[in-house]
């Protein structure tokens, strides 16, 4: 059991598992930042090493999972890998205590809301404790494509991702910074001859992401689809409410830290103008949307809430659109989004300002 250390005057009892992780660094200065009320902070790791976390000017331990403790807080977030929230969010959630997670592990259950509070708050329930928070690449498009997909029904999606590194978690990072590091001395640029990262070692990734780009994120399906393409595909069918709509995912690693990049030809039952959906686009709540040719890069969202898109222009055809689409993937993509679904249940005063084991 951690020491008593983490306490505050009001508030619910919050724990994050995965405190020490890259989401899990996200999520504590959020809550921070947003002035989310707690009144006692437990923080969680795997326990393989001793770590403490950072919050509100305290360092609090993050040993491993206290199922216990667990069960006394009002709130849980699960920032940490899909078999642990598959392991300890449901039993948490019968008992009653609020459970956000951000894994993938419910997200295409039928009895869990999948959630992004601009697009479908709606899905929340009182009677529905586990939250699944959605695929850090699918909240970019599932923001921005909410209203013209209200207005004039989409029935394609064709994405192409540029995903960040960070989207593969700490240990792919830290690969990507070694092999950048270990091979930009050699760097030297000769006429006719472009250098290269040849050669890097690897292991969190399935090749070298320094100096490359990798078209696999996850493990490859029968029909050739990867497991990320797959969930982007699913997810942003559930969390629009349109199960016949037709998407396909071609998802790539880019060598960039953070921020993923969507390339999206979205197709819709009537025809739409250019004019017509960027006045929509710019209405479009959680989106900053760049008209006449702008557009935003990762660097403009990273550490950023909102979505960003621009290069609006026509498709194939007067039914189609293209956009380009930028977010955070620690932010908006995960922690931003979690801490924003448990400030929705504040303001619906589902989740109490006082703790349950006060
Ligand atoms: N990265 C993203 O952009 C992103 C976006 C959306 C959703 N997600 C999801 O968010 C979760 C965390 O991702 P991440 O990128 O933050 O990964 P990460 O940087 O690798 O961090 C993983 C965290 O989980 C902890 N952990 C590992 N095994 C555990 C166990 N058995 N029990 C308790 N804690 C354990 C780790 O603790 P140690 O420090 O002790 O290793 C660390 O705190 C994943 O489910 C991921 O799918 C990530």
């Amino acid at each position: 059991m951690p020491r008593a250390e983490g306490r505050w005057a009001g508030g619910p009892l919050v724990a994050v598992v995965g405190a020490t992780g890259m989401v899990g660094a996200e999520l504590l200065a959020c809550l921070e930042a947003r002035r989310f009320p707690v009144s006692r902070l437990l923080a969680f790791s795997s326990g393989k090493m001793r770590k403490t976390i950072r919050f509100r000017g305290r360092t609090l331990p993050a040993p491993g999972v206290d199922r216990r403790a667990l069960a006394d807080c009002d709130l849980v977030f699960f920032v940490s890998a899909d078999e642990v929230s598959a392991r300890l969010a449901p039993a948490l959630a019968a008992k009653g205590v609020w459970v956000i997670d951000d894994s993938s592990a419910f997200r295409l259950d039928p009895n869990v809301p999948l959630v992004i509070p601009e697009v479908n708050a709606h899905a929340l329930s009182q009677k529905r404790r586990l939250i699944a928070g959605p695929n850090c690449t699918m909240t970019g498009l599932a923001v921005a494509g909410r209203l013209l997909h209200e207005r004039f029904r989409c029935v394609a999606a064709r994405i192409a991702s540029y995903q960040a590194v960070s989207g593969a978690g700490r240990a792919a990072l830290e690969e990507f910074f070694s092999q950048t590091r270990r091979l930009s001395p050699r760097l030297k640029l000769r006429l006719g001859r472009a250098p290269s990262f040849a050669g890097a070692p690897f292991s969190a990734l399935p090749a070298p992401i320094a100096g490359n780009v990798i078209p696999q994120v996850g493990g490859f399906d029968a029909s050739g689809y990867s497991s990320e393409e797959n969930k982007v595909a699913a997810e942003l069918k559930k969390i629009w409410g349109a199960p016949k709509l037709a998407a396909s995912v071609t998802a790539v690693r880019v060598p960039v830290s953070r921020g993923h990049s969507l390339a999206a030809w979205l197709s819709f039952s009537r025809p739409v103008s250019v004019a017509q959906a960027r006045s929509i686009l710019e209405k479009t709540p959680g989106l900053v949307f760049s008209g006449n040719g702008r557009y935003p890069t990762p660097q403009t969202a990273a550490g950023k809430g909102p979505v960003y898109a621009g290069r609006l222009r026509p498709g194939t055809g007067p039914r189609e659109l293209c956009l380009w689409i930028v977010s955070d993937n620690l932010l908006k993509g995960a922690a931003l989004n979690s801490v924003q679904i448990a400030e929705e249940l504040l303001r619906r005063g589902w989740l109490k300002t006082f703790s349950r084991a006060a």
